[in-house]
């Protein structure tokens, strides 16, 4: 079955008998599918929409439903009948806390939106102009002077300094930003692994490893404490996100609690620093794989600012820039799988889903589906200028998601990365080290494996 045969408005209809999804090919006795998918997932789920709209898959006991035709992801991201849950966000939420918004559902979930939504919408990111710009040219300098860069450390401090001063301001943060960077780093490794192997005894041995993820998970835990406890002591509200949390209340008018002040502040700082320093990196492999990029953004920059660097406020008029960006995002998205539990027996496309399911679909094979995008793999901005990008079918590209659970850092994002493309690849162009390993790394994002640059001057 294919999406040729089965298109999904047709049977859609409520009064139609709803279908069986079909079982994907390529199933082996007793693993089911699991093989395929733990040995290349991002092929085997590229894959998947020669085999229906939506296909069960088979992992031993357990069948999992994957949704792969865009209109249908739209579907399931819009549709009140699928909510976060499943054992990777229980394990997510066992780690970093399960009042935060990224792990809530329901009312609560409702709420914690309304509290930090106005932390970033459209208009409040100038606001965080200045210390964007700031961070920009510190990245272009510091880069300017190194004689390898190690690019995973580079792009996730450069994440974490932006996220951390823009929506914690205070002093306090220079110093905390790089300890928050050295915590995560070590956590991210690990936490990916706890995800997919979630064998608890496991990670209570006395190994090195696992001490260096519980010490790593303890000083995140208690930085988010330090940071919080010294913004209350300095009097200070700034306008900002921490100052949101701070004074928020509940549905009875009562302040929120600090256990969910502080998952907050976890959630939000994990969530924003770990897909912007992964985007990062693939914009760099981008920039070094396709020289030819860096050469068109140091131009528009050069005639967008008439020779002074570049600043926040030059972002709206550097559109080759952001569309290198959203490219980037196309065929690079750092959430490269999404995941979902269906509240009671639904219907997606026609096709039948139980309550109680695990449901999955991947940005990453819908960004890069032929039949949406022409040249599907082909690496061109271009295809997002006005006219062009109008081709693009609904939701084929939703690197931020759409719905109730759309990242509320999307516009944030798009500035900076924008922001600080231009700085870099205006200054500098870049050549692989030896040791470098840009194959994809696949964890909690996806992201290159090991890219070891030289910044050479342009
Ligand atoms: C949620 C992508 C940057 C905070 C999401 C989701 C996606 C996404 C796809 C939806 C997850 C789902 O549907 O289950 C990205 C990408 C980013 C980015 C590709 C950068 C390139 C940021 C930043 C922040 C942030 C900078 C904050 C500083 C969050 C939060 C959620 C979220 C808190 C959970 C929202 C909810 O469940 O209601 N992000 N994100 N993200 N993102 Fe982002």
């Amino acid at each position: 079955m294919t999406v040729e045969s089965v298109r999904p408005e047709d049977r859609s209809r409520a009064g139609d008998e709803p279908l069986e999804p079909p079982v994907a090919a390529g199933a082996v006795p007793f693993l089911g599918h699991g093989l395929r998918l733990a040995r290349n997932p991002l092929a085997f789920l590229t894959g998947l929409r020669d085999h229906g709209d939506v296909v069960r898959l088979r992992l031993g006991p357990k069948t999992l439903y994957a949704v792969t035709a865009p209109a249908l992801t739209g579907a399931l991201a819009l549709s009140p009948d699928f909510i976060v849950a499943g054992p990777l966000w229980e394990s997510l939420g066992g780690l970093l806390g399960k009042e935060g918004v990224a792990t809530a559902n329901g009312p609560l979930h409702r709420r914690q939106r309304r509290t930090i939504q106005p932390a970033f919408r459209l208009d409040a990111i100038p606001g965080y102009g200045p210390i964007m710009t700031e961070e920009a040219h510190g990245l272009v300098e510091r880069w300017r002077s190194a004689d390898v860069l190690d690019v995973t450390r580079e792009s996730f401090r450069a994440a974490v300094r932006v996220a951390a001063r823009c929506l914690m301001r205070g002093s306090y943060m220079d110093d905390r930003a790089e300890r928050i960077c050295a915590a995560l780093a070590t956590l991210f490794s690990g936490m990916y692994q706890r995800m997919v192997v979630p064998l608890g005894p496991l990670y209570k041995l006395p190994l090195r490893s696992n001490r260096e993820f519980n010490r790593a998970l303890a000083d995140f835990h208690l930085l988010v404490d330090e940071i919080v406890a010294d913004r209350r002591a300095s009097g200070q509200k700034p306008d900002d996100l921490l100052t949101a949390l701070l004074e928020a209340t509940d549905e009875n008018g009562d302040p929120i609690g600090e256990q969910e002040i502080h998952d907050q502040v976890i959630a939000i700082l994990t969530a924003g620093s770990e897909t912007v320093g992964s985007t990062i990196m693939s914009l760099l492999l981008a920039l070094t794989e396709y020289p030819e990029l860096g050469g068109k953004i140091r131009d528009e920059v050069e005639t967008v600012t008439e020779g002074r660097p570049v600043a926040f406020e030059d972002v709206r008029k550097l559109t080759y820039t952001a569309n290198v960006v959203v490219e980037t995002l196309r065929l690079y998205p750092a959430v490269w799988i999404l995941t979902r539990r269906t509240v009671a027996d639904t219907r997606l496309g026609g096709y039948r889903i139980p309550a109680g399911a695990d449901v999955i679909y991947s940005p990453y094979a819908v960004q890069r589906d032929r039949r949406s995008f022409a040249r599907h793999e082909e690496f061109d901005p271009g295809r997002w200028l006005p006219g062009h990008s109008d081709e693009v079918p609904k939701y084929a590209m939703s690197p931020f998601s759409v719905g109730n659970r759309k990242c509320p850092g999307d516009h944030f994002s798009m500035a900076e990365l924008t922001l600080l493309t231009a700085a870099v690849a205006a200054a500098l162009r870049f050549d692989q080290a030896p040791g470098s390993d840009p194959r994809p790394r696949i964890g909690i994002t996806l992201r290159p494996r090991r890219l070891l640059l030289r910044a050479l001057p342009r």
